[in-house]
């Protein structure tokens, strides 16, 4: 879906102004969607049609906010970087997650994926996820790391917007260019 324009910065009239004209013909092709494009990565298929009813709490900039905010409660005292992640549902749902560190280091959980097992407790296995922000309190680039991009490829549409902090500055990617290549387990 790069052909769709989904690159670019959020700031600046010229790429923000492309954003929006390909979010919104997004958001149409959706609502007109054909069942394959309801389909996750993993080609299951959603079970929620329901789209939220006011546009402008559902951009990119708001869902980035709320990113922002979820990074606020962060538990990150080993590495002192502070992440949230906010997934916006297809149900209309905002789930946001915050990177919980321990001191095991390896337990540590990312923002992208509390968010993701957020989401599935709350409304269960049917969810898609349309569109995913990350943020972080420490102006640093911070793409969703391999182990969430594999998470969430299991729920994510392949042309949700993914809206992280980059090395220059907000970069705005559909989910298949950000992760193309996720394992799947088809056995013969
Ligand atoms: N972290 C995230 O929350 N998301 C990512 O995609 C990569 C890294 C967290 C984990 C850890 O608490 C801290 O950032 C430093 O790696």
């Amino acid at each position: 879906m790069g052909e769709l324009g989904f690159s670019g910065k959020l700031n600046g009239s010229g790429p923000r102004r492309e954003h929006w004209r390909f979010f919104i013909l997004a958001r149409v092709r959706d609502r007109l969607a054909a069942p394959m494009y309801r389909k996750a990565a993993n080609g299951l298929t959603s079970s929620f049609m329901v789209l939220p009813s006011n546009p402008a709490d559902t951009s990119l900039e708001a869902l980035l906010a709320q990113a922002r905010q979820a990074a606020e409660r962060s538990y990150s005292p080993y590495s002192g970087f502070r992440v949230g992640a906010a997934l916006r549902l297809n149900n209309g749902e905002v789930v946001t997650g915050t990177n919980v560190e321990n001191v095991s280091y390896g337990l540590t959980i990312c923002a992208e994926r509390s968010a993701l097992v957020a989401a599935v407790s709350q409304f269960g296995p049917g969810i898609r996820i349309e569109a995913v922000a990350v943020a972080n309190l420490n102006n640093a680039a911070s793409p969703p790391c391999g182990a969430c991009r594999q998470m969430l490829s299991e729920f994510v549409l392949p042309d949700a917007p993914v809206v992280f902090p980059a090395a220059d500055g907000t970069r705005t990617m559909p989910f298949s260019e950000v992760f193309p290549l996720a394992f799947e387990m088809k056995l013969k």
